[in-house]
């Protein structure tokens, strides 16, 4: 969920560079994550953000915490195939505990199982992109689905799959219906991951939450994202109202939906994703950004150094792939965070060219499009985002008084990008915020 700030990495983490690639400058430190008043989980930042995303969903049946720990120790820094070995250790250990408990007697017991087991095959899939032909891409996010979905049977209102069509029929939309159980119609959040996420850890970080509220939940996929870039083969689009609407007009087919109170959420590259649907298609009453993207492909460029804007800007595609291809990707010395980063932009954008995934990213911005919005937009802007610095605030002064901008505090806990390790924390504002939006809107 969260994406690539490459650049920001390399040229601060790296000094030695400026002798080895003397067109490359090094920048500044003003972001380090060593200022992160929280306790580090690993001398990697990147391992760390990632342990941390796992220990967020422990309170809504995603992980545990001991588990993890245990896993995280045995993980080298700068060592990906270290973490994708450890996590399909203790996936396969809990996929076992889950088959050995008897769901006809323990369903609740089975479920949590088939749960945490379908969490740490995602993180044994995580750090894998680089190699598109790694059969563990595949066969880790089969494990994942099959054991989310022993999950998904156990619980009390099963989640239900679907498939729906895209706009235009262009590819498919893998979708999950959990219903409030509710039997008038209720307000319901549609919710989409970003960047890197799949929308089975959507139901732990905000589904689970709001159904406890009594909110009906759909989360969904669209292309570049794990199952649709697996299955279908298709990489990111910038028109993600195509994948979407759809969504939309699956909900206004239930009957405990209520119509007038639906809001669309998105989750790190997801902030621009869900913002840009609201643009397109009004049926939506609230829009929950976490975090706010104004500008995505300015993410990206912005951590240029000078010469590589001029390669970039010059259209000088195979001198700006030669040096990231040699002297980043395929550099296992740089910080893990960016070379996953670009690793995983070439595979969700599915592409093999750095260039082209730049000038792909481009598009991914909302100038003239935050005035079509006719929702409420909740913003999130987390202090220490070291992603997408500035982005939430760019993204709520377009937006003017449709936007509520708030910001999770790094002494709170909870200034990573994403607000990750606070996510009851999260629910509470965003959720109540919600509310609040329905209540107003509603007259009520
Ligand atoms: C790889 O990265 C390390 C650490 O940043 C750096 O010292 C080294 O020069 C890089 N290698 C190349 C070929 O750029
Ligand atoms: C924003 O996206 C549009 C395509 O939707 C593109 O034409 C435009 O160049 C992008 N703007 C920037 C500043 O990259």
């Amino acid at each position: 969920m969260k994406t690539v700030n490459a650049f920001f990495f390399l040229l601060c983490a790296s000094a030695s560079l400026a002798v080895v690639v003397p067109n490359l400058r090094i920048r500044a430190e003003n972001n380090s994550p060593s200022r992160d008043p929280m306790f580090q989980l690993s001398a990697d930042d990147d391992f760390h953000y990632e342990l941390l995303r796992i220990l967020s969903i422990a309170p809504y049946e995603g992980s545990d915490i001991g588990e993890v720990l245990v896993a995280a120790n045995k993980i080298e820094p700068l060592s990906m195939l270290s973490w994708s070995k450890s996590f399909d250790e203790l996936a396969t250990r809990m996929g076992k505990v889950a088959e050995g408990i008897d769901s006809s007697k323990y369903p609740i017991s089975a479920r949590n199982a088939h749960f945490k087991a379908a969490t740490y095959y995602r993180a044994a899939d995580f750090f894998l992109h680089g190699d598109w032909s790694d059969p563990n891409i595949n066969t880790f996010w089969d494990k994942q689905t099959a054991s989310f979905n022993a999950a998904l049977k156990l619980m009390t209102i099963p989640g239900k799959r679907v498939t729906l069509r895209s706009k235009g029929d262009q590819f498919k939309v893998p979708a999950i219906y959990y219903s409030s159980g509710s039997s008038e119609p209720r307000p319901t959040i549609i919710m989409c991951n970003g960047y890197d996420g799949a929308q089975e850890e959507m139901y732990h970080v905000f589904g689970q939450a709001a159904l406890q509220r009594n909110i009906n939940i759909i989360t969904y996929e669209g292309p570049g994202q794990p199952t649709v870039r697996r299955e279908q083969n298709i990489g990111f689009i910038p028109d993600w109202e195509k994948a979407a609407s759809p969504v939309i007009d699956y909900a206004l087919t239930l009957k405990n939906v209520d119509p007038k109170s639906i809001a669309v959420l998105g989750y790190s590259l997801g902030g621009y994703l869900a913002t840009r649907v609201a643009a397109f298609d009004h049926r939506v009453a609230a829009v929950i950004a976490i975090d706010g993207i104004y500008d995505y492909g300015k993410t990206l460029t912005d951590n240029l150094t000078p010469e590589l804007m001029e390669l970039y800007k010059g259209g000088k595609k195979d001198e700006f792939d030669y040096i990231l291809n040699t002297h980043y990707l395929n550099n296992q010395s740089i910080p893990t965070s960016a070379r996953w980063a670009l690793q995983q932009g070439l595979w969700s954008f599915k592409t093999h060219s750095l260039y082209d995934y730049y000038k792909l990213s481009e598009a991914y911005n909302l100038t003239g499009l935050t005035d079509k919005v006719q929702a409420k937009v909740f913003v999130g802007d987390a202090e220490n985002d070291i992603y997408f610095p500035g982005q939430a605030k760019a993204l709520a002064a377009h937006l003017g008084n449709k936007a509520t901008l708030y910001e999770f505090k790094a002494n709170e806990g909870a200034g990573a990008h994403c607000a990750v390790g606070s996510n009851i924390y999260l629910n509470q504002v965003i959720l109540d915020w919600f509310d609040g939006v329905l209540k107003n809107k509603n007259g009520k």
